[in-house]
């Protein structure tokens, strides 16, 4: 990721000012809460996409860094939220906000930013970039309520899957990337090219952080791994593993997902059976083959030091998985 991080360097130290201050308020538990999440970092991916595509069409304003604070803003109340409905003790490396202030706090908090988020994008001034990241918005939270009702039911199909991380994941990084090409007043062709981009780059990130809960490290993470396991949540290396697994492997997965008995042996024999049906392997060849789609969006744009970086993220999001 460093193409990207270097040129958007002095951008995002803007970005980060504003972030800083746009989650102060009176209420001293807003900026204690937000505070806690924002200071541990994150990649803060989101809001360099919106800058680079906004300055890959040689935008020289000021409000792509409104933008793309709107951006992580609705990241950061969407994670606040997330960790509630998983119930997850780890984000970023530190106690998720939920186990030290508690999930009602964290909520609040959450609707705090997504509030503070659309009042700049109302300064912005641009509808139809209020009108894509709205509808993002919209469609993230459509995302995650699909996902809790398709959650403990091993019949959920990869194109279920697919359905849920296009709404809950990708369409944020669309938007992220769309808005960029909005407010440079490029065309139709640029728009979509970038909006095509950040799709299928972010469903190539979500299957890579899918596979990552269980091939990964919680120290590379900064999150506990086997947390979807044990939610019963239905990701693609599971339902790869479920599709072509024998019966018994099935009453297993039943047992297990449909079940709740997501202890760590069954996570331990989860994990065998994904590895010997390939679901992680075959979950990061569909991220690559997303990866590729993201890649020949950008294709016909002309060669510049922005969409190289915009490349080389989209090889930062497979490789984080080796
Ligand atoms: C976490 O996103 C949520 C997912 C879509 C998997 P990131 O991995 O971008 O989280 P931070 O912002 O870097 O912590
Ligand atoms: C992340 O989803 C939050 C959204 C994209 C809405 P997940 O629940 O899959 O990701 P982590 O593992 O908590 O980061
Ligand atoms: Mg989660
Ligand atoms: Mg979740």
């Amino acid at each position: 990721m460093k193409p990207l991080v270097d040129l958007t360097k002095a951008d995002m130290e803007r970005v980060n000012q504003l972030i800083l201050s746009k989650a102060g308020s009176d209420v001293a538990m807003i900026p204690e809460v937000a505070n806690h999440l924002i200071s541990s970092g994150g990649k803060r991916l989101r809001p360099m996409l919106t800058l680079a595509s906004a300055a890959m069409f040689g935008y020289d304003g000021d409000q792509h860094i409104k933008l793309a604070t709107s951006v992580e803003f609705m990241h950061t109340a969407t994670l606040l939220h997330d960790d509630v409905v998983d119930e997850s003790d780890m984000r970023r490396g530190k106690s998720t906000a939920r186990m030290i202030w508690g999930n009602q706090a964290s909520v609040l908090v959450g609707d705090f930013l997504l509030g503070q988020a659309f009042k700049m994008m109302v300064e912005v001034g641009s509808l139809e970039a209020l009108d894509v990241l709205s509808t993002a918005a919209t469609v993230i939270a459509e995302g995650e309520v699909l996902q809790l009702s398709v959650a403990k039911n091993m019949e959920t199909t990869e194109d279920d899957y697919l359905q849920v991380i296009r709404a809950k994941t990708a369409a944020l990084f669309a938007a992220a990337s769309e808005v960029g090409p909005i407010i440079a007043n490029t065309g139709r062709a640029e728009r979509n090219a970038l909006k095509s981009y950040g799709m299928n780059l972010g469903l190539a990130f979500q299957l890579v952080d899918d596979a990552l809960d269980y091939g990964g490290k919680a120290a590379d993470l900064g999150k506990n791994t086997g947390d979807d396991f044990r939610e019963g949540k239905i990701t693609l290396p599971v339902i790869l593993a479920w599709r072509r697994g024998t019966a018994e492997d099935r009453a297993f997965w039943r047992e297990a997902i449909e079940g709740g008995k997501s202890d760590d042996a069954n996570l331990e024999r989860a994990f065998g059976l994904i590895t010997r049906y390939g679901g992680l392997t075959d979950t990061i060849a569909r991220a690559q083959h997303y990866g590729m789609i993201a890649r020949d969006a950008l294709a016909p744009l002309p060669a510049s030091p922005w969409k190289n970086a915009l490349l080389e993220v989209i090889d930062f999001s497979i490789a984080r998985v080796s």
